[in-house]
């Protein structure tokens, strides 16, 4: 892994825009109306996005509460949080915080609601318990975290190609988000932190890049410096061409890159 030179390193809020602008229509996007749906978000309600990046989950919600709901979303990267703000809307909350100590006090909301955050967090089951907490009782909650890397074949390949591409510390954190995969361990998750009615649905999404270059710089602007990941110009020339080939059986005629994305939504109500 090498360091880019500091003069060529995008601030933060850059990164946080190629996010939006690459990872989000990519992956991210189409994951908010299927969470908002089981989470059974209704209009009136006040919910909270946990981790809520960008905003893609939060602007779904706002649309479903309606102005007589009330939406807060609280993310740790303020980077993050300057695109959702800017994206809007105005009537959310956002809010900079912590999952495992959220700024809000108990009971205070109908849903929570989170995506593609809790496999990322120190502490899961501290951030599970946190969601209950802001739950008034019988509240809802629902929560998505990508499938096993087992299941993922091509990010599969990709942690493979970065690691003899550039070296396996880059390797091992691009298994990260898929940590919590595994739904054996998932549901030990909700059980540790006291979710005694956790209930896991599985669902195949769709990745579509438009093709392995932007694929490969969508990770690589658009979240490794948030892990102090930085690669040079020319490993980035070597991880696309590796990639190129080894992502051959998802690339089609026009290069456009696409392969099924497996993710759990895991419900559970509040006692
Ligand atoms: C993969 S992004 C998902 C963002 C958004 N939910 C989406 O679907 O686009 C993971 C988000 O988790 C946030 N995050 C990571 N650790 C966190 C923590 N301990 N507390 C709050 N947010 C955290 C990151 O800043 C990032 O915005």
């Amino acid at each position: 892994m090498e360091q880019e030179d500091d003069h060529t390193e995008a601030p933060f809020e850059r990164v946080a825009e190629i996010y939006e602008q690459l990872l989000v229509p990519a992956l991210f996007g189409q994951w908010a109306a299927p969470v908002a749906e089981v989470a059974a978000i209704r209009e009136g309600q006040r919910v909270l996005d946990v981790a809520c990046g960008t905003g893609a989950l939060a602007r779904t919600v706002a649309q479903r509460v309606g102005p007589a709901g009330a939406v807060s979303a609280v993310d740790i990267n303020p980077a993050m949080l300057a695109v959702a703000r800017k994206l809007g809307p105005r009537s959310v909350d956002w809010r900079e915080g912590t999952a495992e100590a959220l700024p809000y006090g108990e009971g205070e909301f109908d849903v929570v609601v989170s995506q593609f955050g809790l496999m990322l967090f120190p502490d899961p089951e501290a951030a599970l318990r946190e969601m209950l907490r802001v739950l008034v009782p019988g509240g809802r909650l629902a929560v998505a975290v990508f499938d096993s890397l087992d299941h993922q074949p091509a990010y599969a390949t990709m942690v493979d190609t970065y690691s003899r591409v550039v070296g396996d510390a880059i390797g091992q954190a691009l298994r990260s988000p898929f940590a919590l995969g595994d739904t054996e361990a998932l549901a030990a998750c909700f059980a540790g932190a006291g979710v005694d009615n956790a209930v896991i649905t599985s669902r195949e999404g769709v990745a579509r890049f438009p093709d392995v270059s932007t694929m490969v710089l969508s990770d690589v602007r658009g979240w490794f410096p948030f892990a102090q990941i930085r690669l040079d110009d020319q490993a980035i020339d070597a991880v696309t061409r590796e990639a190129e080939s080894a992502l051959a059986a998802f690339t089609g005629p026009d290069g456009a890159v696409e392969f099924p994305l497996p993710a759990h939504i895991v419900t559970a109500v509040k006692a």
